[in-house]
């Protein structure tokens, strides 16, 4: 026993470098709690970050911003925003589908037939309102932008039997929610917010208005004589 602590007093030793090799092995393999750090063998060494001295933090990776592009794919390109023009013909084209909207409900109530005709007469007596105010906001908003207002409604189908008016009104309400979505995309970066605020507004209108006309068409597979 003596003779060890002899040896390990005399620094120079060879028995105690060769010890003081082995001890500064084991410390590159224990983490900083004592336990092997996680996928590295005994036998790696941790390769150090250049000009990393002991007891400095390492300096926080800076992301190449030539890696943050995924491989292949091209850099987003802002589209430029729609001209006032480009937006006053796009409303344009919406107070057509009103003002057909508008024709449509009138005369599609006036011509539903039998037992249910006061209840679905007057669902469809009711939406016109609904059309008649967004027709008046974008007669209004047109004038306002320098447009002039369409006067000319778009084509309304053909529609005689129950049925027939309920699935063309449908189809109706289904177009006014697919223009009305392209005409939020097309708004994207025009400097009007509070249009698109009110295109918005309108959307949602247009939504209820498709979802109830669904719930009652889904109900001609269950009776379908009393609607025809
Ligand atoms: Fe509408
Ligand atoms: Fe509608």
């Amino acid at each position: 026993m003596s003779n060890i602590l002899a040896t390990l007093k005399n620094t120079n030793s060879p028995q105690f470098k060769k010890l003081a090799a082995k001890l500064a092995e084991k410390r590159a393999d224990i983490g900083p709690f004592g336990t092997p750090q996680a996928g590295r063998t005994n036998r790696e060494a941790t390769p150090k970050d250049p000009g990393q001295e002991a007891g400095q933090i390492p300096a926080k990776p800076v992301p190449d911003p030539a890696l943050a592009q995924t491989p292949g794919t091209a850099p987003e390109v802002k589209t430029a925003a729609a001209t006032p023009e480009k937006i006053v013909m796009l409303l344009n084209q919406r107070l057509a589908h009103e003002l057909a909207a508008i024709a449509m409900y009138l005369t599609y109530s006036a011509k539903i037939v039998g037992p249910y005709r006061p209840a679905l007469a007057e669902f469809l007596a009711e939406e016109i309102p609904d059309e008649t105010k967004h027709a008046q906001f974008l007669a209004d908003k047109i004038v306002a932008m320098g447009g002039v207002p369409e006067t000319n409604p778009a084509p309304v189908a053909p529609a005689d039997s129950n049925q027939e008016i309920l699935k063309a009104a449908l189809e109706a309400e289904a177009e006014a929610v697919g223009g009305y979505t392209a005409l939020l995309q097309a708004l994207e970066g025009f400097h009007d917010q509070a249009l698109r605020i009110d295109i918005e507004n309108i959307l949602t209108d247009e939504q209820g208005h498709y979802e109830e006309t669904l719930k009652i068409v889904a109900g001609f597979g269950q009776d379908r004589a009393a609607y025809a």
